[in-house]
């Protein structure tokens, strides 16, 4: 079979390589692999900045939309021809994360799914939302259940409440979808001007651009009354935080999620006890909050926002388009014709 995979660190050095199936375990299955997603951690995994220390050749990707073509013998889940997606860990199906569930996450260390077939744990797969295609499901598996976890299990995210979102990459933009899904108002940030008008289109209240307004957690205090906003979907990370603490409400909620404005900054921790704000790490999230999410979307018939797909022999440029910074809502590659 073909898959995509880095022998060694470094986007120029993704091929394609022909891959031995393996046969299944008893309780795997083996899914045809119809689109994928890309996250920015798949980047930062071939760059070989996610993890130094991965195994190599590595085929990356965690986001897997497919039909399940062979079952295990003792698989009582599925059955030929069903539609599901990838769990982004194979082995965190509920409850609150392990040693063990994280290291067993699909496109690092485990292989990933940019491949003609995947390999699944039974429980390491969950239905594909009826109304959804397979190129649309495949964006769900980590970054619309990444702002699932955060606001909704973590967040009891409710009606009335503020949600700020940072940018408009693939995390943030789920988490538009799912504050408005909830009753709640968002204000949004992009660098981009024809971006922050397709944010004002998805309903965002308010948007500003955070790269000529240095001073946007304090934009959002005034816009909000001088009440702040009870969720920051906090996606930049060191480099975005102090102002996310200019703009959280009292005793609202920072979800730390990403680290696209980097890692490591001097942090004044004044605010966080003096306003009994709560910073709240996010992992992806379990299976079963991504099946809960996939009966919510289905049920609001919501649509994930696709950006462009790319054909299965062009992943290379698409990994150049997501770093490129340039896309809106999510990246895809169509599965191996
Ligand atoms: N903890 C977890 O479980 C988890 C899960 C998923 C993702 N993540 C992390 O979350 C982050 C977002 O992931 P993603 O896949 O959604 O990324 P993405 O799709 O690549 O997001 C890129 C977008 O982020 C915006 N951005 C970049 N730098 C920014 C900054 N300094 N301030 C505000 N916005 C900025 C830009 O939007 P504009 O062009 O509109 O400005 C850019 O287009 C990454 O760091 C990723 O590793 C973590």
């Amino acid at each position: 079979m073909r898959a995509w995979q880095v022998p060694s660190f470094g986007l120029a050095n993704l091929s394609i390589a022909d891959v031995p199936d393996r046969a299944l375990g008893a309780r795997e299955v083996r899914v045809r692999v119809r689109a994928i997603s890309l996250n920015y951690r798949d980047l930062m995994m071939i760059g070989g900045t996610y993890d130094p220390r991965q195994a190599l050749p590595l085929t990356p990707c965690s986001d897997a939309a497919g039909e399940v073509i062979e079952t295990g013998r003792e698989v009582t889940r599925w059955k030929i021809g069903d539609r599901v997606l990838s769990a982004f860990s194979q082995k965190w199906s509920a409850g609150t994360p392990s040693h063990t569930k994280l290291r067993a996450t699909l496109g690092g260390p485990l292989p990933g799914v940019l491949a003609e077939h995947t390999i699944l744990d039974e429980d390491g797969a969950w239905p594909l939302p009826p109304h959804l295609s397979f190129e649309e499901g495949a964006t769900l598996p980590c970054a619309a259940v990444t702002a699932w976890h955060a606001l909704v299990d973590h967040g009891r995210l409710a009606a009335g409440q503020r949600v700020l979102v940072q940018g408009t990459g693939g995390v943030s933009i789920f988490a538009l979808q799912i504050a408005h899904l909830f009753g709640a108002e968002v204000i949004a940030t992009s660098k981009s001007e024809h971006k922050r008008a397709r944010l004002t289109s998805m309903g965002a209240s308010h948007v500003i651009d955070y790269a000529s307004d240095r001073e946007w957690g304090k934009t959002v205090k005034k816009l909000t009354g001088n009440g702040g906003v009870e969720h920051v979907v906090e996606v930049g990370g060191a480099g975005t935080m102090a102002q996310s603490l200019r703009a959280i409400a009292i005793g609202g909620t920072i979800h730390v999620i990403g680290v696209l404005a980097g890692a490591v900054e001097p942090l004044d921790v004044r605010p966080i006890l003096m306003q009994e704000v709560k910073l709240s790490g996010v992992v992806v999230g379990p299976r079963e909050s991504a099946e809960a999410m996939g009966r919510a979307f289905a049920h609001a018939k919501l649509a994930p926002v696709i950006d462009r797909v790319f054909a299965f022999d062009e992943a290379p440029k698409a990994f150049e388009h997501m770093a490129s910074g340039n896309h809106f809502g999510k990246v895809v590659i169509a599965g191996a014709p």
